[in-house]
C-alpha cells in the first residue's frame, strides 16, 4: 500500500471508530460503556462456593461464581460469552453483590440492575434479566448443597471440568 493510501485507510478507520462511539454514546448510558469496556470481577474461580450457568433465550450464556464467608458473598466472578451490555451487567452485578448477605443478594432484582447501570435500552432488558436469574440460581445452588451437606471439594471439581472444557 503507498503513503498516500495508507493514511487514507487510517482517516477511514478513525472515522469509522469515531462513529462507532458516538453511535454506542447515544445508545448506552456511561455506565454501561465503563462496565462493558472495563468489567470488574471477569473470569472463572477455580474454587467457588457456588456457581450457575444459564443460558438466555438469545443463546448467550452467563455465568457466575460466588465465594461465600460467613453468610456473606465474599467474592463474585463472572464470564460471559454475550454482548456488551451483558458484560456489564455482570461485571456491575458481581461488584454490587460483594459484601451482601445471601438473603439481600437474593433480592436483587433486574430492575435494580438496570438502574445503577443507568438503564438500558429495551433490546438490552434481558441482558440484565439473565445475570440476575445466573446470581439466583448460584445462591439457590448454594442452598441446595448446603442443605444436601453436598462437599465443597464436589462443586470445585464441577467448576473445575467446566473451565477445562469451556463452552465457546
Ligand atoms: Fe444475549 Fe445480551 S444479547 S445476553
Amino acid at each position: 500500500m503507498s503513503k498516500a493510501a495508507a493514511s487514507d485507510f487510517d482517516r477511514a478507520m478513525e472515522e469509522l471508530q469515531r462513529l462507532i462511539d458516538e453511535e454506542e454514546r447515544v445508545t448506552y448510558s456511561p455506565q454501561v460503556i465503563q462496565e462493558s469496556h472495563f468489567p470488574q470481577n471477569l473470569g472463572r474461580m477455580s474454587a467457588p462456593d457456588a456457581f450457575a450457568v444459564v443460558r438466555g433465550w438469545c443463546g448467550d450464556t452467563m455465568e457466575i461464581y460466588l465465594r461465600v464467608d460467613d453468610g456473606r458473598i465474599a467474592q463474585a466472578t463472572f464470564m460471559t460469552d454475550g454482548c456488551g451490555p451483558t458484560v456489564a451487567c455482570g461485571s456491575k452485578l458481581t461488584s454490587v453483590v460483594q459484601g451482601l448477605s445471601l438473603e439481600e443478594a437474593q433480592q436483587i432484582t433486574s430492575d435494580e440492575l438496570r438502574t445503577a447501570l443507568g438503564g438500558l435500552p429495551e433490546e438490552s432488558v434481558h441482558c440484565a434479566q439473565l445475570a440476575v436469574n445466573t446470581l439466583h440460581e448460584a445462591l439457590a445452588s448454594y442452598q441446595r448443597q448446603s442443605r444436601d451437606g453436598r462437599a465443597r471439594a464436589e462443586v470445585a471439581r464441577q467448576a473445575g471440568d467446566l473451565m477445562r472444557q469451556g463452552y465457546h
